[in-house]
């Protein structure tokens, strides 16, 4: 043969062998996506696979998202069972080709996986394993033959997005600690040090038919047992059954993920087995392989945890599609924290295959009206409808980010009918100029967890219309620039006089003269000033507003999921970088700096998910492992190290550079891999002098605002291909207190 390619896609997932070896170490095959619209095949060049003589190819499969629990939505959204569609095309010399596809010649049967769910866990036999059940000698006779389909008829698609790999593998922190409660049972408790997402690697020895039961949590109780009761009704938990070979077995699950940073081994008392040591249980991470392109240090510790945790929040809940959590009956592409976090995935990792395929999930998930739903996927037992205000607007704002982070405009030409769509929907369903007129019973979330409200809600104290109808005015000015950027001058015009039309509603409803908003919470402040909603005449006042509300509250935020991203920029962009600062260092409760110092290791869902002082918080909803807060991340690389872009030459082809050192920070520095090259930023104080150095890759240019503190001799310095050092002296004091 000269060549062998293989074709291959499920209706649940698939792992897939040829003559005893995996064609691929890519997780969770085929992915997710609308599995009544769409599918992903994968194609593997199988060349080195195949032998002279006979050749067997197999595949096991798993329920996945297609029948698996979705959500808190039963088993079987998408159908009853999985499915698998392969095609083995092999080429010879003389230039014909063989070309075998499953048929109802293919036989199966059951073998060791007795369950395997996402939310759930696994269930592995090791005795019931087929010894060779895809290598040649493969006695097949009490196989049963398959059962064939009809085509669905759905859209078959190459992967768009990189696939779920494993990504690491670590050892726990310290020898997991035996906690035996009965002498029927004795169970270890191990500790990775970081919650992760991903699941474990088990090598122990016991007898046969001795089953190991694997739990997963991501904290522990104060007596040392795992705390699983915000997983709501995921159970997470794996089984294996020993074969009792003589040395030790070796079992990773593979069609099951769990968030968890410890993990509990249970044992029968009585079974023998060998010594439960750290080697006995590793963790491996997965995630999408969305290769990390970014850096943020400075010298506080505390923040580089800070980064930290945004960082691993990224990780997890970017598996496929991105996640509001990784751990409970969720797990869900929620629109809105995929929304609020995009700007700072970009500086972390490489999301744009990412978030390409996701943004065709969108226009899959699309309704016939335009709005875009709530979470997507969007399968039918949880289907939501309008997402409303910060969650739909995400087709409008993802694709948009990735534009200016990659500079690549086919998506926005891609889906710019999708868009559309979804703008007129906005358009028609407008009252009194307003999105979510009070009078009509529009879907919000309004400002998601936001401590403003009155305590009983969860969408926060700032009114839905003025949310609504700020969002629709930003959506507005990105699709001007959308429909400019395709060359589309009239649909320019009219989403401009869209635009204007909103914000005129906007100051008629909601701003008096003099700047104040009607709704007096921090986050009404942050949504007019940072989508540019005010008069420029009324902005210093309204933003004296916002930093008396700030100052009177402690120098701490009251924000949610839509006003906290807002927080940290719009001080800056006003010229409060120092107000920003004190936010960010604040370690009281509600801070980011706050749930570090309570030991966390990701994002919380809340600020207060867990408390030294009062323990955890409310089960029904606590996540620790949610990253829409982690949207300051986006403020560390732009202002504390001075990474920016500048939107009118995207993908870093010119770069802004504004670093604003204050906070008493002495260093801070980021890096970035743009599709330049590596563009970096870095400062360091000494004595009163401002030490810059920043780096732009080739064919980049850049331009160096030094900080308002610094005395330099222009305002800033263009900057071309190379390494720049400037040394200014600078007043790098605090002024917060005004
Ligand atoms: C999710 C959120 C999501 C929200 C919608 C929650 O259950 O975990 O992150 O955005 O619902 O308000």
């Amino acid at each position: 043969i000269v060549r062998a390619r293989l074709y291959a896609t499920a209706l649940g997932l698939y792992k897939c062998q040829l003559n005893g070896r995996a064609v691929t170490d890519d997780i969770f095959r085929p992915g997710w996506t609308d599995y009544t619209k769409r599918v992903q095949y994968q194609a593997y060049d199988v060349t080195d696979l195949l032998r002279t003589g006979e050749n067997v190819i197999g595949a096991a499969l798993g329920d996945g998202w297609h029948c698996g629990f979705l959500g808190s939505a039963p088993r079987q959204q998408y159908g009853d069972r999985p499915r698998f569609l392969a095609t083995l095309v092999i080429e010879h010399p003389d230039g014909d080709e063989t070309t075998l596809v499953t048929d109802e010649r293919w036989r199966y049967r059951f073998g060791p996986v007795l369950e395997a769910d996402l939310l759930m866990g696994e269930t592995y036999d090791a005795r019931r394993e087929i010894r060779g059940w895809s290598s040649p000698g493969l006695d097949e006779s009490d196989w049963v033959k398959v059962l064939t389909f009809e085509d669905p008829g759905i859209d078959r698609v190459s992967s768009a997005s990189p696939p779920v790999r494993r990504i690491e593998e670590r050892v726990a922190v310290a020898e997991p600690i035996e906690r035996t409660g009965n002498k029927k049972q004795r169970h270890w408790i191990f500790d990775f040090g970081q919650n992760l997402v991903g699941r474990t690697r088990l090598r122990l020895k016991a007898s046969a038919g001795t089953t190991a039961r694997l739990r997963f949590a991501e904290m522990l109780q104060d007596n040392g047992t795992l705390y699983t009761a915000n997983l709501r009704s995921a159970r997470a938990t794996d089984f294996y059954t020993f074969r009792g070979d003589d040395q030790p077995e070796v079992w990773e699950p593979c069609f099951t993920f769990h968030g968890f940073r410890y993990a509990e081994i249970l044992i029968e008392g009585s079974a023998e087995h060998s010594a439960v040591t750290r080697e006995a249980l590793t963790a491996v991470v997965l995630h999408s392989d969305t290769p990390g392109i970014g850096t943020f240090e400075c010298s506080d510790p505390l923040v580089n945890q800070l980064q930290s945790n945004i960082r691993w929040g990224q990780k997890g809940n970017f598996l496929e599609v991105p996640t509001d959590c990784p751990q409970r009956d969720e797990r869900l592409g929620w629109t809105g924290d995929a929304q609020v976090f995009i700007r700072t995935a970009c500086f972390n990792a490489d999301v744009a295959g990412f978030f390409t395929k996701w943004q065709q999930d969108l226009a899959d998930a699309q309704g016939d009206a335009g709005w875009y739903p709530a979470i997507v996927p969007n399968p039918v037992g949880l289907a939501l409808g309008d997402g409303g205000p910060a969650w739909a607007d995400a087709g409008i704002i993802c694709p948009w980010t990735i534009y200016e982070c990659y500079g690549d405009s086919r998506l926005l030409e891609r889906h710019y009918d999708s868009m559309s769509r979804f703008m007129g929907y906005l358009d028609r369903t407008r009252a009194e100029g307003l999105r979510c007129h009070p009078d009509k019973s529009y879907h919000s979330f309004g400002d998601w967890l936001s401590l403003d409200g009155p305590g009983t809600t969860l969408s926060g104290g700032t009114a839905r219309d003025l949310i609504g109808t700020g969002y629709l005015a930003r959506c507005a000015e990105i699709m001007t620039k959308v429909a400019k950027i395709l060359k589309r001058p009239e649909d320019a015009k009219r989403f401009a006089a869209l635009r204007n039309e909103v914000i005129e509603s906007f100051n008629r409803e909601f701003v008096t003269p003099g700047g104040r908003i009607s709704e007096d919470t921090q986050t009404a402040y942050l949504v007019a000033l940072g989508f540019d909603l005010l008069p420029e005449a009324v902005r210093p006042a309204a933003f004296d507003r916002l930093i008396g509300k700030l100052r009177r509250n402690g120098w701490r935020l009251s924000t949610g999921f839509v006003g906290t991203p807002l927080l940290c920029p719009v001080l800056t962009r006003f010229g409060r970088t120092d107000v920003a600062y004190k936010l960010l260092l604040q370690q009281g409760y509600p801070s980011w700096l706050y749930t570090v110092l309570q030991g966390a290791t990701t994002m919380w869902e809340r600020w207060n998910s867990y408390t030294k002082e009062h323990g955890f918080g409310d089960v029904g909803m606590n996540s620790f492992n949610h990253y829409a807060y982690g949207a300051v991340g986006q403020w560390l690389y732009a202002t504390v190290a001075g990474i920016n872009l500048d939107p009118e030459r995207p993908g870093y082809k010119h770069a802004i550079l504004r670093p604003e050192p204050g906070g008493g920070l002495t260093h801070a520095k980021a890096t970035l891999e743009t599709p330049y090259g590596v563009l970096s930023s870095a400062w360091q104080i000494e004595s009163n002098t401002m030490h810059y150095k920043a780096t732009l890759p080739p064919n980049a240019t850049g331009t160096f605002y030094p900080p308002p503190n610094a005395k330099a001799d222009r305002d800033h310095y263009e900057l071309n291909s190379g390494t720049h050092e400037f040394s200014l002296p600078i007043n790098a004091e605090q002024r917060v207190s005004q």
